[in-house]
């Protein structure tokens, strides 16, 4: 499979973001539900720097992702593909990449507004978005990053609706050659 993506399909590097991403914000989006239920012990503490610190991974291998992806041109669509069809999956491709951007940020600002620590898993401090605690900002930061977070799962529900629907109901290849593994097109071309 090539790395770069072609008029047949993507490459190697867009199908392993899209899928390392998806399965880090499944596992956060899971941590994070649980961890806010949990009473005050220390594994508390421990579970919320594990979130913080994959929420710091995401953050930075989405800014990776989109560095990578603007080097590149995207995938010819499937011909039959009506235009209110086209346009519908770029305005969705384009809110789910600002809302993993603005999610892992929105947590980012809510900690440091906090006053909280940001030590990537153990091993190195990361400075916050404000000049120490911010009672102000705080709540404004929290609510942002849960309302983010419960308009990608709305988001998200539309997306993966529209790949089952295309490889099911339409029969193309739109599934197929974001794939990884034997059921992937490998995008090579004719
Ligand atoms: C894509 C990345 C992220 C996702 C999907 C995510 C998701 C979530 C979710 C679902 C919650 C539970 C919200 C609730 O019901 O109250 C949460 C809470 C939290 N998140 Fe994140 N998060 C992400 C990144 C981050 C980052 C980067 C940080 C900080 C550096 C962070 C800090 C927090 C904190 C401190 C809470 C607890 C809020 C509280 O005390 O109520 N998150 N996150
Ligand atoms: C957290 C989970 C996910 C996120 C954040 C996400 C995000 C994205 C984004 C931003 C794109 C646009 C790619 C680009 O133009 O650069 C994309 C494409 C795609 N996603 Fe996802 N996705 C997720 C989960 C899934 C799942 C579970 C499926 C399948 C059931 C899926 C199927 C696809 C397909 C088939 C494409 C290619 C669409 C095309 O070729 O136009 N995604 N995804």
């Amino acid at each position: 499979m090539r790395l770069r993506s072609t008029e047949a399909g993507w490459g190697a590097l867009v199908r392993a973001f899209h899928w390392l991403i998806a399965a880090l914000i499944l596992a956060q989006g899971i941590i994070g539900l649980t961890m806010v239920q949990m009473g005050l012990t220390p594994a508390k503490v421990r579970v919320f720097a594990l979130h913080k610190s994959i929420g710091v991974t995401i953050l930075a291998l989405v800014l990776l992702r989109i560095a990578w992806r603007l080097s590149e041109r995207r995938p010819a669509d499937p011909p039959a593909m009506p235009r209110w069809q086209r346009r519908a999956a770029r305005a969705v491709h384009g809110s789910l990449y600002a809302l993993i951007l603005a999610i892992p940020l929105s947590g980012w600002w809510f900690n440091s507004a906090s006053n909280a620590p940001l030590v990537w898993f153990g091993l190195f401090d990361i400075p916050g978005l404000t000049r120490g605690y911010a009672p102000f900002w705080k709540p404004r930061a929290l609510l942002l990053h849960q309302t983010l977070f419960w308009v990608l799962v709305a988001l998200l529900a539309l997306h993966v609706g529209a790949a089952l629907w295309h490889h099911f109901g339409q029969r193309d290849d739109v599934l197929r050659r974001m794939m990884i593994g034997p059921r992937g097109q490998t995008g090579e071309g004719p």
